[in-house]
C-alpha cells in the first residue's frame, strides 16, 4: 500500500515500545480488565499491544485489534499465531472512524499514538465510546510533540525542526495535551490524566524515533529550513552521540475515562 509521512514500519514500532513500556503497562491497568473479558484496540500495529492483552483476560477473553494498515495487521496476525494466542486475538483491517462492531460490544478500548495521526481525532474517540459498554473503560494515550526538546548548541534549529515533525508530518502532532478535554467532550466520566517524561540518550534510536530523515526532508520541502541547516542539526546531535552526551525528552500523556 502506499504509505503517507505519518507512516512508521513495525521496527519503528518495537522500539517505540520498548521506549513506552510503562506507558502500555499503566494502559492496561486503567482498562480495568478481569479474565474473560473483551478488549480492543484501535491503531494495533503489528499487535504490540494485543499480545499482552490476551494474557491478561486469558483463555476466556477475547482481543480485538483493527488497523487500516493490511501490512501491520498480516504482522499481527502472524505473532499471534507464534504466540499461541491467535484463538483469541482477532485482527481486522479497518478505519478507526468506523468501527465495524456493535454499540457496547467491548469491556475496555484502548488506543495508543494513533490519534496524532487523525487530522479528526474526536471522530475516532466517539467511535471508541460506543463500543464500549457502560462502565467500560477507554484509554487514550498519545505523545505530545510540542514537549520535545533535544539539547544541542544549535537550539534555533531544533526548536524549527520541532515544529516540522508536530505541524508538518503529523496530522495532529500535539494530541498528547488534548486527549484530556477530548475524552471529557466524548462523555466520559471519571476523565483521569497522566504523564510520563521519555527520554532518549542514544542518538541512532533518537534518530529513528524522531523520523529525522522524513522530517528533514519535510523542512527543506516546506522552505522551513534548508538542506545544510538540517545537516548542521543533524550533525551537531552526532557529536553528542559521540561524545556519550545525547539526550532528548518528550511527554507521553494517557487518559483514562468510564463509559456511563
Ligand atoms: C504509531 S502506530 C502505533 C501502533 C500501536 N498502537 C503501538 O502502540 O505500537 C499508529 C498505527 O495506527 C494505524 N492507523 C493510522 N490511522 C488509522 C486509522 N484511521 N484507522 C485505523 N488505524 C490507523 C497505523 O497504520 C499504525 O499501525
Amino acid at each position: 500500500m502506499t504509505h503517507g509521512t505519518g507512516y512508521v514500519d513495525p521496527a519503528y514500532l518495537d522500539a517505540a515500545a520498548r521506549l513506552a513500556a510503562e506507558g502500555k503497562r499503566r494502559s492496561y491497568e486503567r482498562l480495568r480488565l478481569s479474565a474473560g473479558a473483551s478488549v480492543l484496540d484501535v491503531g494495533c500495529g503489528p499487535g504490540t499491544d494485543t499480545l499482552p492483552l490476551a494474557e491478561i483476560v486469558g483463555p476466556s477473553g477475547h482481543v480485538a485489534g483493527i488497523d487500516r494498515d493490511p501490512e501491520m495487521v498480516a504482522e499481527a496476525d502472524r505473532r499471534a499465531r507464534a504466540a499461541g494466542v491467535d484463538r483469541r486475538v482477532e485482527h481486522r483491517v479497518g478505519d478507526a472512524t468506523a468501527l465495524p462492531f456493535a454499540d457496547g460490544a467491548f469491556d475496555g478500548v484502548r488506543s495508543e499514538r494513533l490519534l496524532l495521526h487523525l487530522a479528526e481525532p474526536e471522530r475516532a474517540v466517539a467511535e471508541m465510546v460506543r463500543v464500549t459498554r457502560p462502565g467500560g473503560w477507554v484509554v487514550l494515550v498519545d505523545t505530545d510533540w510540542g514537549t520535545r526538546s533535544v539539547d544541542t548548541p544549535e537550539t534555533e534549529l531544533e526548536r524549527r525542526m520541532a515544529h516540522v515533525l508536530a505541524e508538518l508530518c503529523l496530522a495532529n502532532g500535539y494530541s498528547g495535551r488534548r486527549l484530556y478535554g477530548m475524552a471529557k467532550r466524548a462523555g466520559l466520566a471519571d476523565v483521569t490524566p497522566e504523564a510520563l517524561p521519555l527520554y532518549v540518550t542514544d542518538y541512532a534510536l533518537w534518530r529513528l524515533l524522531s523520523r529525522l530523515d522524513v522530517a528533514g526532508e519535510e523542512a527543506v520541502r516546506a522552505g522551513v529550513m534548508t538542506a545544510d541547516e538540517v545537516r548542521r542539526l543533524d550533525e551537531s546531535w552526532r557529536a553528542l552521540g559521540e561524545a556519550g552526551t545525547f539526550f532528548a525528552l518528550t511527554t507521553l500523556v494517557l487518559v483514562s475515562g468510564r463509559r456511563e
